[in-house]
């Protein structure tokens, strides 16, 4: 066991091996890596690292599990059971792995605690109540013939899930898959193994099945990419950057034609009409950027504002970033920890520098803070034009870009004009002109005076580059089933 120094001292490690039927195990090549505190840059411990070998022996044993052995057996009801059981360990284990989540990830205590854990403990116990409610039906066609659809599970599932919620995107990707009845090989991300590994230890406890979920810590190329590419994985569900959505695309292809469903990145308008409720707007939009370090697929990151109200607009939003508290994430106070790793913290410098270099205006921010770990200045850029790189590229960081419009119209036109369509926010008392302005948007998702309202009921995913396919809610269930057809002649 593994324990860490100062107030990270309420973690203990107890989990780095490799989860595959239900037993840990070192990878068979013995390599390990190492995981780093963001804070710090020091490293916290190192884990086991699978490759291809390792995941050969995760689809075996999903395979086996999937089909023979107790879960193909088991009832749907049992499998909800199973998953009630688990979220309620998590809750019980929830201090922990807030603090597990914080160190590994550098996202700010307080938010780990009161958003990261109670989204992920929900999640578990929607798709567990949806267990044994997924229900085909019977269809009246022609004849004498009586015709029914059952809803089965895909298979062998993969999962490929990126570091910024590591927890949150565990439970969208498991509970889905596991409450159809699927079996799942989940790799976590190379920057953030540690909540996943003590999950495994209590979907150990809650008492699946062995097979049914393995769990393998390691790197995208090796580990990530022989999952895309197996021709015994059956689907394989996928949240990270638009580049490697097409990389595990292009592999589904080549393979055996495994569905897939991405989540990737996004460029979203946050757009602010001069009948907002100014101080509402002012917090959203701050909110809509800064929330989780900028690291969020979904972060309102193209602030668009109406003329009339621009210059008073910008002014505030500077305000309220340079009030925006930055430092230690195990800290209560701390609304803003470091970025992920040093790659990121580089990622986001240089969309900084970009944005000096091409005319854009720096109201607040733009260094780092510290000399240590990977903390950013919040960062606001006034008089963004669309053609800039920070109006066009995911940042992945604090940094807000506010752009000028005009009208309506053209505010569709330019929220739209980027390949990306996650997500998209609009700020107005004007009903008639918030569900026009949501309509014309091509996003998957339309917040009118709110941003980042997510609830495990409702749909997330992407229109155009942002992804394929939905998570959450009964869309999300969907894609973790295949429709069987049964006609049978009277
Ligand atoms: P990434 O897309 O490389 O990593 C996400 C996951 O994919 C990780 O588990 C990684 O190991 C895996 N992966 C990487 N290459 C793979 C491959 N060839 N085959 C299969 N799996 C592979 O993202 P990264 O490098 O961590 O961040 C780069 C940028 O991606 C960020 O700056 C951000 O713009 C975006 N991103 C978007 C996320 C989202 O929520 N949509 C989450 C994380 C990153
Ligand atoms: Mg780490």
């Amino acid at each position: 066991m593994v324990t860490t120094a100062r107030p990270q001292e309420k973690v203990k490690i107890s989990q780095t091996k490799l989860l595959i039927n239900n037993e840990w195990v070192d990878s068979v090549s013995g390599k390990r890596f190492e995981t780093i505190n963001p804070a710090t840059g020091e490293v916290i411990c190192d884990v086991a690292e699978a490759d291809a070998a390792d995941v050969e022996k995760a689809v075996t044993a999903a395979r086996k599990a999937f089909n023979s052995g107790d879960w193909p057996k088991m009832s749907a009801r049992k499998r909800g059971e199973l998953l009630y059981k688990l979220a309620d360990l998590i809750e019980q284990n929830k201090e922990e792995l807030a603090f597990l989540e914080t160190l590994d990830n550098g996202k700010p205590i307080g938010e780990s605690m009161t958003i990261d854990l109670p989204f992920a403990i929900a999640c578990y116990r929607y798709y567990a109540g949806w267990a044994d409610k997924i229900q085909g039906k019977t269809i009246p066609v022609d004849g004498p013939q009586f015709c029914y659809t059952r809803h089965e599970p895909v298979g062998v599932v993969g999962q490929i899930i990126p570091w910024n919620f590591p927890l949150v995107m565990q439970a969208w990707k498991l509970g889905p898959a596991l409450a159809a009845g699927n079996t799942v090989i989940l790799k976590t991300a190379e920057q953030t193994p540690l909540s996943a590994l003590r999950i495994g230890e209590l979907i150990l406890e809650a008492g699946f099945p062995p097979g049914v979920v393995n769990i393998l810590s390691g790197y995208g190329p090796t580990a990530g990419a022989a999952i895309s590419h197996h021709m015994d994985i059956d689907k394989v569900a996928f949240t990270g950057s638009t580049e490697v959505g097409h990389l595990i695309m292009e592999a589904a292809a080549k393979s055996n034609l495994k569905r897939v469903t991405l989540e990737l990145g996004g460029k979203s308008p946050n757009i602010v009409f001069a009948d907002a409720d100014f101080d509402a707007a002012i917090d959203g939009v701050h909110l809509g950027l800064f929330f989780n370090q900028g690291q969020c697929c979904n972060a309102g990151s193209r602030v668009f504002v109406e003329e009339s109200c621009y210059d008073e607009f910008v002014q505030k939003c500077a305000e309220k970033a340079q009030q925006r508290r930055v430092g230690d994430p195990f800290d209560q106070q701390t609304q803003q920890g470091p970025q992920v790793d040093d790659v990121q913290f580089e990622k986001v410098m240089s969309y900084i520098e970009s944005g000096i270099n091409e005319g854009a205006q720096v109201l607040c921010g733009g260094k780092r803070v510290g000399d240590r770990g990977y903390f950013i200045e919040p960062t606001v850029f006034a008089d963004v034009q669309d053609h800039m790189k920070i109006a066009r590229e995911e940042i992945f960081g604090p940094v807000m870009s506010i752009i000028k419009f005009k009208d309506v119209e053209e505010v569709i036109q330019r929220g739209n004009d980027t390949m990306y369509g996650l997500a998209a926010g609009i700020w107005t008392k004007d009903l008639s002109k918030a569900h026009k302005v949501a309509h014309g948007l091509r996003a998957g998702t339309v917040w009118i005076n709110t941003y980042h309202a997510f609830d495990v009921a409702a749909p997330f995913g992407g229109f155009k580059q942002s992804g394929i396919g939905r998570e959450l809610g009964e869309y999300g269930l969907q894609q973790y089933t295949e429709i069987k057809t049964v006609n049978i002649r009277l």
